[in-house]
């Protein structure tokens, strides 16, 4: 059983407009390459050798240019466009036909962050079956998905809560099991309309599978332009193994 990778690098940007009006955020640059290099990094430094982009109709053909085949990377890359930005678990579930009933890491493409996922991704690998996702103290957390945990365990997560119940965030690294295309077929869009990651995870948690791990070394996505200053700032300080 091998692990395959798949970068979410769909949406619409909208929170870094002007910067994405003619091109996709993934694209933008961060430190000294663009943005989307560091999640394949993350997948390819750990010996990920499948790994599926799902990006939106308007930058496929950019997004195609700058990564081709995979050969650069050392890895082979399958391509899937999101029709519309409907949501995390929307652009998930068209990797299903890529996972071919093996287990995925799912990375969003604007998560940057220092350490390697290795230690997590053996970890997923001696779990039976369920989820597995990472967590990062924030000083913000109306911001992100939101842990409550009770002892050792996550027993809720809240998306972007007005009063968060812990200072954990979910950050965008996710591990699944292929059961993951089943729960998100039962799925409903959210209040602001999109097919949401949370409602993935809370479903591993009521089915009992859904395990955690708090990420060591700095995280940040790079959505806003606060984030992105963020991310430009650290990977030049501090660059990512
Ligand atoms: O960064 C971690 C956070 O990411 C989590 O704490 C939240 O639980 C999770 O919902 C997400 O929140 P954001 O508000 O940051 O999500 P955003 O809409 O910015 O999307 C993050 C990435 O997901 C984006 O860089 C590309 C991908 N995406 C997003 C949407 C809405 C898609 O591929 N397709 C989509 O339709």
């Amino acid at each position: 059983m091998k692990l395959r990778g798949v970068v979410l690098a769909g949406g619409t940007g909208s929170r870094l407009m002007p910067l994405t009006k003619v091109t996709n955020k993934h694209l933008l640059p961060v430190g000294q390459k663009p943005m989307i290099f560091y999640p394949i990094e993350k997948m390819t430094s750990i010996g990920i050798e499948e790994i599926l982009i799902v990006t939106g109709i308007d930058h496929m053909g950019d997004v195609v240019n700058l990564l081709g085949s995979g050969k650069d990377f050392g890895c082979r890359f399958t391509y899937k466009v999101q029709d519309q930005a409907g949501g995390i678990a929307q652009a998930l579930s068209l990797a299903e036909n890529f996972a071919d009933n093996q287990p995925i890491v799912v990375i969003l493409g604007d998560n940057i962050f220092k350490n390697s996922i290795k230690s997590y991704a053996g970890k997923f690998m001696d779990q039976k079956n369920g989820a597995r996702i990472l967590l990062k103290h924030v000083s913000n957390p109306q911001r992100f998905g939101v842990v409550e945990i009770i002892g050792d365990k996550v027993v809720a997560i809240e998306e972007k809560p007005k009063r968060p119940k812990s200072d954990f965030a979910v950050i965008g690294v996710y591990f699944y099991d292929p059961s993951v295309f089943d729960i998100i077929r039962t799925l409903k869009p959210s209040a602001r309309g999109e097919y949401e990651i949370t409602h993935v995870n809370e479903a591993y948690i009521a089915r009992g599978q859904l395990a955690y791990d708090i990420l060591d070394g700095w995280w940040t996505d790079a959505g806003t332009f606060e984030s992105l200053n963020k991310a430009n700032e650290m990977v030049l300080v501090d660059p990512p193994q």
